[in-house]
């Protein structure tokens, strides 16, 4: 019982929401209505300039909508579009630690870096130099430190721009495996123009126009 109604209480939610740059007539983001009530892989598709990292700046807080109403109960962490924006420390530890913001004891603190590298697929990872990962592995170990700061949502930018195949497999299959948790699944929204991205969504919306679209099962997504 606590659970379900639990999950009614969204973890975001939009109410009429419309924004235009300063100086920009045109509503970029036009009567934008949508909840996330759920931990799930939910995912926002749309075309360059189409304003995803607006919505995604709305979401966080950096920007204030013209009108309408914005909720967020969310404790959220970031994973920029380029890896190379976001990583601060030379090596894996030493980024992890930054993001650690309780006072735990050291032998805590060296179990939540081993569980958090494992959970996005970089065991032994600790002692690596940033300088020597993969486009791929910079964005799972941001997923590592959003973890490690106990953060509850994670807002992903375009994660995979930047990333050959490979890499992009895995990062998409790291979130799908934390979304899925069934303990303590997280609650992830990904931002993307790959539409070959959204099989992997257990809800998908489209941003066209200014407008959100109501969120869809990938399998029933139409292509327009
Ligand atoms: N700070 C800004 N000031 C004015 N216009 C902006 C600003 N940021 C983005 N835009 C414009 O808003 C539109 C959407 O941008 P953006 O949200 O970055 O789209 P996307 O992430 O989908 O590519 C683009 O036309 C862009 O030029
Ligand atoms: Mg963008």
């Amino acid at each position: 019982m606590r659970a379900s109604l639990e999950n009614e209480i969204p973890l975001i939610h939009f109410k009429d929401v419309y924004f235009s740059y300063p100086g920009k007539k045109e509503n970029l983001i036009f009567k934008c209505n949508f909840s996330i009530k759920k931990p799930g892989f939910w995912m926002v598709v749309g075309k360059n300039g189409s304003g995803k990292t607006t919505l995604l700046k709305l979401i966080n807080g950096i920007i204030k909508p013209k009108s309408g109403f914005i909720d967020s109960r969310a404790n959220i962490g970031m994973v920029f579009q380029n890896p190379d924006h976001q990583i601060l420390m030379p090596n894996c530890r030493s980024e992890l630690l930054i993001n650690i913001d309780q006072y735990i004891s050291q032998n805590e603190i060296n179990k939540k870096i081993e569980n958090v590298l494992d959970q996005v697929g970089m065991k032994g990872f600790e002692k690596r130099p940033v300088h020597t990962l993969s486009g791929g592995q910079k964005q799972r170990l941001s997923i590592a430190c959003a973890l490690i700061s106990d953060r509850n949502f994670i807002l992903l930018d375009e994660p995979t721009a930047f990333l050959d195949q490979t890499s992009q497999l895995k990062v998409l299959q790291t979130i799908k495996n934390l979304t899925s948790d069934i303990k303590n699944p997280l609650s992830a929204l990904w931002i993307t123009h790959r539409y070959e991205e959204l099989t992997y969504a257990d809800s998908v919306a489209e941003l066209k126009n200014g407008f959100l679209s109501d969120w869809q099962e990938p399998s029933k997504f139409q292509y327009n």
